[in-house]
């Protein structure tokens, strides 16, 4: 028997409401079945801007707001409604993606309706559930309870098809302030104070470290991905060791993973 051409949604393709739903990366022969649905406003809110063939398909309006693990900034939060709104005067259905559809965008777009008055906070808050946020997010959380409705938030920008990559030298600056609260704090012994939050920034870090893979560069090669990777592995075993509060072994990899930053800037900057 001949197959059935299968037709696939992106995966954690999850509807929040009949027009409005989010989810992972869509692939070319998703975008066209998404249009297909009537829903042909796409927002990214990953980092790199969508591939440049995506964001010129003729039936499709693709919009590009990049934004991070750490929280939704008021900006970010205005410029998804004023996506939102020109869905709505197009008519079309909106899916909003991330990388993977679990974290950024689920939470982007419930904040975003929240804040519309479009959704109640249980709506939100069962919908990141439902995509399977991690609870590790927290700042990510917080902005669903913080887009309160009516909340005064700052006129949109420009909408655009694409933001430049975040560059590396801005990605470097965000690694290196981590790092340095992490450093600080291992000289301090880790100190546990109502406020202090180790094991949320050694996960940041890991982010930010994991996002140089994906940032379009002239420096990607091989030698800067194994270097890259070097780091990652060094940061994820930092997260594990303050997750499992073991102050030895998180110690280790504070030293390993400075070793493993002047390691790529030997290659690659000095
Ligand atoms: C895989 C390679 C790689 C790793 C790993 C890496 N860096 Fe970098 N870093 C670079 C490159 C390349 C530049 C120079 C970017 C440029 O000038 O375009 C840079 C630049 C910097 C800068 C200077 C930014 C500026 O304002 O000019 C700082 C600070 C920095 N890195 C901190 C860190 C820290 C801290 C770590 C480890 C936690 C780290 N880097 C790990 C490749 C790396």
């Amino acid at each position: 028997m001949a197959e059935m051409p299968k037709i696939s949604l992106p995966e954690q393709f999850l509807s929040l409401t009949p027009n409005i739903h989010s989810g992972s990366s869509p692939n070319h022969s998703q975008l066209l079945v998404l249009a297909e649905m009537g829903i042909q406003t796409i927002i990214s809110v990953d980092g790199p801007p969508p591939p440049e063939k995506y964001s010129h398909l003729e039936q499709i309006n693709y919009i590009h707001i990049p934004v991070g693990y750490s929280t939704i900034t008021d900006q970010q939060l205005s410029d998804i409604i004023s996506a939102i709104r020109l869905s709505q005067e197009l008519k079309t259905g909106v899916y909003i993606h991330c990388h993977h559809g679990k974290h950024r965008a689920p939470v982007a777009i419930s904040a975003a309706l929240r804040s519309m008055n479009m959704i109640d906070l249980e709506t939100s808050l069962d919908h990141v559930k439902k995509s399977g946020l991690a609870d590790r997010y927290k700042g990510l959380k917080q902005a669903i309870h913080d887009a309160v409705p009516g909340k005064s938030l700052p006129s949109p920008r420009k909408l655009r098809k694409a933001y430049p990559p975040e560059d590396i030298i801005e990605n470097m600056s965000h690694i290196d302030k981590l790092f340095k609260k992490l450093k600080s704090a291992n000289k301090q012994n880790w100190p546990v104070t109502p406020d202090s939050n180790h094991e949320e920034i050694a996960l940041l870090l890991e982010e930010k470290i994991r996002e140089l893979k994906r940032i379009q560069h002239d420096y990607i090669h091989e030698e800067f991905e194994t270097l890259r990777l070097h780091s990652e592995t060094s940061s994820k075993k930092l997260t594990l060791a303050l997750q499992a509060k073991d102050y030895t072994a998180a110690q280790k990899n504070i030293q390993a993973l400075s070793t493993s930053c002047k390691s790529c800037h030997a290659e690659f900057r000095d």
